[in-house]
């Protein structure tokens, strides 16, 4: 889980390298380094914390100065984050930068001790380029065929070798990898908006293809050094959609981003005023007859699916289960070809979503990939692919991801429902309008609750725990809002089914905790309210997320915050956006890095 660059061009390496990483750090941010050609010879800087540490210590120690190299922003798997442990890592010819894990690095390290070489890091990756440098016979391709045959695991990996200057090497296995290419310059990356800056062709790397990066120009060749021709791919995103734009945090920039990326995301995926799937490739016949679907995904895109259960169960009337992807992969799944497996993810690259998906595939069922990252491992190996067109999400935290992910949910909760016939032609177009109908909603509930939820955020900044409460879809939402919280405020909180707290949890409850109750749906309001009650009587000092018009009575809610009425069904659109707000507020009323929570990285790659 950690960002790699590599560049080859007329420009001032080390910057670019740098402003490359700075688009990575949601990979990983806790150490940083880049290897540069500097008169013929390889130079090298990193540093222990985030870039700009790096940046700094180049500042005062001085930086490679030179057109070809390699960079690395870091998620620590193997070694405590340490300038030690940080990449680039070298041998005595190789120097290389690595994303991803390598299983067997005790036995190769091992194998290298027992010949002699001695090691600085703790990490996996220097065994990697101490064998290259073990192997080397002045061959890059053929030493890196011979260690891509001893190493197993996952990993992207960029090198260079002392005795090729200007030259860079790349390749991969499982780690995502991509190659720009700009005018008279070339790039890898880990991911696009790395690059986007500088050019936004670029190609896909493929397990064991080789790039080699030299004069400004990119070839490819496979294992054996026989070329390849690749295909040249277009980014559609927007250099400015990876900026901050003028706001303070990624993170409210990609809320305020929310209606737009619904537009974006659903338009292309409505005909005639129904939903029409046919742009991915997928008819309704394809989306009839399960016996069951299982969706899978992890944290918000696995909550993104609670939504998606309720609506498909209640809509298309097929049993639904959600599983946690690092559950789903090691419990037997109970699936077959009768069923079908979806999977959400914003990057694509989630390594236990993508194994869950292998697995689904090897057990028969067809597979469903609602993927944000375009060519992604994920979206590269379902059966079916519905883009999310969210564009680059920067922030740890997500929010335009989730919001685009719930609403193909609903379209394709829509267009299952009526394929199967449970809903008519008539109810179908009815609720298709209403979801198109949401982002101007959506655009509403944020400005006018900016303020409302800024306030009432400095009521939890002292909380040492909180309780998120909803039924049904608003216990989906409960799910999501706690986590937003907890990984970026780092305030304990807890998201309860409300009916099952006099089950054991209501015992927590304490004078003055905060209990936020998700109240949207009209139909269990009763209930819920009784819940509320329960804690509010017991000292908790509560919010209440619901409807313009819900009746609330004065004495239920310390805080009331209220979002537009929609159809029942969508409620989560909107009733999601106060949740957002509230973590991002309480997060920067404590201080902390909003966009790089401590611990976290964006995409989790590895297990
Ligand atoms: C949410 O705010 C998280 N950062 C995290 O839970 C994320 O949704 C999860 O890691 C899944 O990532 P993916 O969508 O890229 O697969």
């Amino acid at each position: 889980m950690c960002g790699i660059v590599g560049y080859v061009g007329p420009r001032d390496c080390s910057e670019v390298l740098v402003s490359a990483l700075s688009k990575l750090e949601y990979r990983g941010y806790d150490s940083a380094g880049i290897a540069v050609f500097e008169d013929d010879k390889i130079k090298v800087a990193k540093s222990k914390g985030r870039l700009l540490d790096l940046v700094d210590k180049m500042k005062k120690e001085g930086r490679p100065c030179g057109h070809a190299g390699i960079g690395h922003t870091r998620w620590a798997t193997h070694g405590e984050p340490s300038d030690v442990n940080s990449h680039p890592h070298s041998g005595k010819r190789v120097t290389l930068v690595h994303n991803g894990i390598i299983e067997n690095y005790k036995e190769i390290k091992q194998f290298l001790i027992d010949n002699d070489r001695t090691f600085l890091s703790d990490t996996d990756t220097e065994v990697v380029a101490q064998l290259l440098d073990f192997y080397y016979d002045g061959n890059p391709i053929k030493t890196i065929h011979k260690v891509l045959r001893e190493v197993r695991g996952s990993f992207a990996l960029g090198i260079v070798f002392a005795d090729h200057p200007g030259t860079v090497y790349a390749t991969r296995c499982e780690s995502p990898l991509i190659v720009g290419q700009g005018l008279g310059e070339c790039f890898i990356a880990s991911d696009v908006p790395a690059i986007i800056q500088y050019t936004k062709d670029y190609y896909l790397l493929e397990h064991d293809e080789i790039a080699v990066l030299k004069n400004g120009t990119v070839s490819f060749c496979d294992l054996h050094g026989r070329h390849i021709e690749k295909d040249l791919k277009t980014a559609d995103w927007d250099p400015d959609s990876a900026e901050k734009g003028g706001y303070e945090h990624y993170m409210i920039k990609e809320i305020h981003e929310q209606p737009t990326s619904i537009k974006t995301t659903i338009s292309p995926r409505i005909e005639n005023g129904m939903p029409d799937l046919s742009e991915c490739g997928i008819t309704p016949q394809m989306l009839k007859g399960y016996r069951q679907i299982y969706i899978v995904a992890c944290g918000t895109a696995m909550h993104a699916g609670m939504v998606g259960k309720y609506v498909i169960e209640k809509l298309a009337r097929v049993p639904v289960i959600v599983d946690i992807a690092s559950e789903f992969r090691y419990r037997e799944p109970l699936i077959n070809e009768d069923d079908l497996v979806i999977i959400i993810s914003q990057s694509g690259e989630t390594a236990d979503s993508k194994a869950a998906l292998e697995l689904s595939k090897e057990l028969g069922a067809k597979t469903l990939a609602i993927v944000n990252g375009k060519g992604s491992s994920i979206a590269r190996a379902a059966e079916m692919v519905i883009y999310t067109h969210a564009g680059p999400e920067i922030a740890v935290a997500s929010t335009k991801a989730y919001m685009v992910q719930i609403s193909v949910m609903y379209l394709l909760a829509f267009e299952m429902a009526y394929a199967n016939g449970k809903i008519t032609e008539e109810e179908c177009a009815k609720l298709t309008k209403s979801l198109m109908s949401t982002p101007d909603y959506i655009e509403k509930t944020i400005e006018d609750l900016i303020d409302d939820c800024q306030y009432i955020s400095t009521k939890l900044i002292t909380a040492d725990s909180l309780m998120y409460i909803g039924r049904g879809l608003d216990y989906a939402l409960s799910m999501e809002g706690s986590l937003k919280l907890k990984e970026i405020s780092y305030i304990h909180s807890e998201a309860y089914a409300a009916g099952e707290l006099k089950h054991g949890t209501i015992s927590l409850i304490t004078d003055g905790m905060p209990v936020i109750a998700v109240v949207t749906q009209n139909t269990l309001m009763e209930k819920t309210v009784s819940n509320i009650k329960e804690v509010k009587a017991r000292g908790a000092m509560t919010i209440i997320v619901c409807d313009q018009y819900a009746n609330i009575e004065g004495d239920v809610a310390d805080y009331v915050i209220r979002v537009p009425q929609i159809d029942e069904i969508l409620m989560p659109m909107v009733g999601i956006v106060p949740l957002q707000l509230l973590a991002y507020y309480t997060s920067v009323n404590r201080g902390n890095d909003v966009d790089k929570p401590r611990n976290l990285a964006k995409s989790v790659t590895v297990e």
